[in-house]
């Protein structure tokens, strides 16, 4: 199994709305997709079409068994499962849960997806080497600075996983953002060499509790997200 781990640089990012959409379009390529939910506001399952009175997952049950009966699966065939409404919202909980999810009987192509809590130091996580994370950052000031903050951090701990950053919201409307953007690809080795461009599509399809894929399969959204999902295939280790 490939797993990813998708996490924001800092809250707000798009981090959920990246995961759906990115297991919608792997999905398409007819691969299993698991996708899991590790952030206490548990809205994942909001973009598969869950309804929002749905509170339970994972975080409700003691054992990886009981908590099987919260995997759900959405009209396209993706498996995911809510975070649900536990107060233990603790990395000890999370990383039990991320091996637990181990144990999942996929095939070796199967993706396994997970929606990273912005508040969660990375390396807290239980990474491995063929492991993928992926960032997001927005094309700003602070992003710029949090980026050389974790670089750092990077550099000073045993790593071995694949790290990038990747930017989301990009609005190519703004000289600022397309500097910095020009700037990072020509100094950062860990940056995706493409961009979420900013698309309401992506606010939109979540108003309908879907993703780009369904509600605009031709939207800029759609093909970004579809851009995302080739690069990772190249660099996945299945
Ligand atoms: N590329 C994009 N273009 C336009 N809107 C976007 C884009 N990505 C995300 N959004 C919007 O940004 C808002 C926040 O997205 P989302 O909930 O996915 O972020 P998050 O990083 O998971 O937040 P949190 O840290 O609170 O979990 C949502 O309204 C979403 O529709
Ligand atoms: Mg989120």
């Amino acid at each position: 199994m490939q797993r990813v781990f998708v996490k924001g640089i800092k809250g707000g990012l798009g981090t959920t709305s990246v995961v759906a959409n990115l297991a919608c379009v792997l999905k398409k390529s007819d691969v299993d997709v698991i996708a899991i939910d590790l952030d206490a506001k548990s809205d994942l399952g909001l973009h598969f079409g869950l309804p929002w009175k749905y509170t339970k997952g994972w975080s409700n049950e003691a054992s990886f068994e009981d908590a099987l009966v919260h995997f759900h699966q959405d009209d396209d065939g993706i498996i995911f499962l809510p975070f649900g409404d536990s107060t233990d919202t603790s990395i000890d909980n999370i990383t039990k849960m991320v091996n637990r999810c181990k144990k999942l009987n996929y095939s070796q192509e199967a993706w396994v997806i997970f929606d990273c809590p912005a508040h969660i130091n990375l390396l807290h996580y239980p990474l491995e080497k063929n492991d993928i994370v992926i960032e997001l950052v927005n094309c700003d000031a602070i992003c710029h600075s949090l980026i050389y903050r974790r670089l750092q951090t990077l550099k000073n701990s045993d790593t071995d996983w694949k790290h990038y950053f990747l930017v989301n919201r990009y609005n190519s409307a703004s000289t600022l953002e397309f500097d910095l953007f020009s700037l990072w690809q020509s100094t950062l080795p860990l940056m995706a060499p493409f961009f979420i461009n900013s698309d309401e599509v992506i606010k939109e399809s979540t108003a309908y509790r879907n993703v780009a894929l369904n509600c605009a399969p031709y939207s800029v959204a759609n093909d970004d997200f579809e851009t995302l999902a080739g690069w990772l295939v190249s660099k996945a280790t299945l």
